[in-house]
């Protein structure tokens, strides 16, 4: 396994065209405080979670438990409508649940379309470490839960998805509005005072999507991607421009080639807006490299990233193509 002198190693051998221009260099969030714990999240709710990882990272703990019980705070969220059971439905008005942990030995485990079960998340992991499979989804994923001792929740959705999903039922038109809670992940990467990296990411997909659909947040290397001689990356908007550049393990690659987690977060949104219409989509990466850097970026302006560096939190706004 490299070590991180390797990976540095490999960053000087790099070639000019991916060295870090100075200019981008200068965006990206650069602390020599890292080895006290680090982590970043998507959207500003990222911040509760980051408060809950910040717990485990500075008693110690393993970058794993911080990013699964960092996102299990949002998941649990009554106020959090993209991001676990009080979210909104998809157009039969059910609520699906989507969501993958990566560890620093690179296990992966993922749940996709899961019902009734509160945290999607855990069950993700349990599947990372209690069974030779990735990816478990439907009644199967549910299925496994029950078996693992997780309770299945009622059917119901919460009062206020239950009424916009009858708002949405009149004209029955999917339009997603830009940064307005529609396909708002959360997507956590950390680093323990190891300097271990691991990342989560959970959500209820698209807002009133068909039933059925999988968005990118259970795909290892589109909606998260973690290399512990690297770094990790994560994202958030509509998953299907997600899923179609694997956007994660593209910026997790960029980065062993030597771009900063900024420059290798805008290539990863650069490689959206060079192929597709981009006009009405919002998509945002985040990511961290293995020397604690991070960086963010998103295709419209509005994408939030929280971030606490050694006990200090911090919103941003991420820098946008548009
Ligand atoms: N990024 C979440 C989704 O598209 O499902």
């Amino acid at each position: 396994m490299a070590t991180r002198r390797k990976f540095l190693k490999n960053i000087s051998l790099a070639p000019a065209s991916l060295m870090i221009p100075t200019a981008l260099a200068a965006t990206s969030s650069v602390n020599e405080t890292y080895t006290q714990g680090l982590v970043i999240s998507t959207w500003d709710f990222g911040d509760l979670g980051n408060r809950k990882a910040w717990e485990i990272l500075a008693g110690n703990g393993r970058a794993l438990d911080a990013v699964e019980q960092g996102v299990k705070v949002v998941e649990d969220d009554p106020d959090t409508m993209t991001v676990g059971l009080n979210s909104y439905p998809d157009r039969d008005g059910i609520v699906t649940l989507d969501a993958c942990i990566m560890d620093e030995k690179g296990y992966a485990g993922s749940v996709s379309a899961l019902e009734r079960i509160k945290n999607p998340i855990s069950v993700a992991r349990k599947v990372m470490e209690d069974t030779p499979h990735v990816m478990l989804v439907g009644k199967g994923a549910q299925q496994f839960a029950l078996s693992k001792g997780f309770k299945l929740e009622k059917q119901e959705r919460s009062p206020r998805a239950d009424q916009a999903w009858k708002e949405w039922l009149k004209k029955s038109e999917y339009k997603p509005i830009i940064n307005v809670e529609m396909h708002d992940t959360i997507g956590m990467i950390a680093m323990d005072k190891k300097g271990d990296i691991c990342g989560a990411c959970t959500t209820s997909g698209l807002a009133f999507k068909l039933h059925g659909r999988v968005g990118d947040s259970p795909i290892i290397g589109a909606g998260m991607y973690v290399d512990n001689e690297v770094g990790g990356a994560a994202a958030t908007g509509v998953g299907e421009y997600v899923l179609k550049t694997l956007g994660s393990f593209l910026i997790v690659e960029l980065m062993r080639n030597g771009m900063s987690p900024q420059q290798a977060c805008k290539e990863a949104v650069m490689r959206i807006t060079q192929k597709y219409p981009y006009k009405d989509v919002q998509v945002g990466f985040i990511a961290m490299n293995k020397a604690g850097e991070t960086g963010a970026y998103s295709i419209q302006a509005g994408f939030v990233y929280s971030e606490c560096r050694a006990g200090t939190f911090t919103k941003n706004n991420a820098q946008s193509f548009l």
